[in-house]
């Protein structure tokens, strides 16, 4: 695959899970990785594993729902590496019970972590993507076009990138390529404290009948901001084993 090699990739909530799996995969294919985390301790740790393995890497403190942090990260990335290539935006944050019982600040910061997020980002690293005719993967989930009870904020949140997503490659097109990856259950600490037989239920759900590993998320996005899909863009592609697909 004609990877990211020598280009410079910013990866949100690259401290754990998908974004760390991430990081480590633009890493390992000769990228210069830079983790965005609001989590400096994950972001850190993430980061030092991946130098002490020869690979380039450095964390950027930054809480992707506040815009001064993207400006602070942008003017860090440039002075650091001068460009960034990719933009992999990833971080998210969870709240779930019905509307009607969920409190208005979880509201608006799962729709801020999750939605609003990757306008921030785009619109901070706007003139280096431009620059680098680079392109952005935006992480959603299967509760972005399915009906799972109890998640009102996170489904409309992923409803809303993805529709952001397609918005986003036809005002930027050709320049920049902007695309989804669409999981589903996938194996990452925000399972950890999922009961086993609600687990079982969940990889059932799946085609494949196991949930994903945080690697074949990151081997999806790593296809999606590589030259080899150089002719995709506005696209969602499902990483679910089957779960949207099955009755
Ligand atoms: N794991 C799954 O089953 C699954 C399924 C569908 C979609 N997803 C999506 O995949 C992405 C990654 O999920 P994961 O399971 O790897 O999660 P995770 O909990 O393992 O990691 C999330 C990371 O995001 C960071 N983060 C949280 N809020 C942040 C903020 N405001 N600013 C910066 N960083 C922040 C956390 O510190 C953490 O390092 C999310 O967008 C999620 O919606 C996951």
């Amino acid at each position: 695959m004609s990877g990211v090699a020598d280009r410079v990739a910013v990866v949100t909530g690259g401290g754990s899970g998908i974004g760390a799996a991430c990081a480590r995969r633009f890493a390992a294919d000769g990228a210069a990785v830079v983790v965005a985390d609001v989590d400096a301790e994950a972001g850190e740790r993430v980061t030092a594993e991946l130098r002490a393995d020869g690979m380039r890497a450095c964390h950027v403190a930054c809480d992707v729902a506040v815009a001064d942090d993207w400006r602070r990260l942008a003017d860090t990335v440039r002075a650091e590496h001068g460009r960034v290539d990719v933009l992999a935006s990833n971080a998210y944050a969870m709240a779930d019970g019905p509307a009607h019982e969920l409190p208005e600040d979880d509201w608006d910061r799962v729709i801020d972590v999750c939605l609003k997020a990757t306008y921030l980002g785009v619109r901070a690293l706007h003139p280096l993507l431009v620059a680098a005719r680079g392109n952005v993967v935006a992480v959603s989930s299967v509760h972005g076009s399915v009906g799972v009870p109890g998640f009102p904020a996170y489904a409309a949140a992923k409803g809303g990138l993805e529709s952001l997503v397609r918005q986003l490659a036809a005002e930027y097109g050709p320049t920049l390529r902007v695309n989804a990856v669409v999981p589903g259950p996938i194996d990452t600490p925000q399972w950890s404290r999922t009961p086993a037989e609600v687990m079982k239920a969940e990889a059932e759900r799946t085609v494949l009948g196991r949930f994903g590993r945080a690697e074949e998320v990151a081997a999806a996005i790593a296809f999606l901001a590589s030259d080899d899909a150089s002719f995709i863009t506005g696209t969602a592609l499902p990483v679910d084993g089957g779960w949207s697909k099955r009755w």
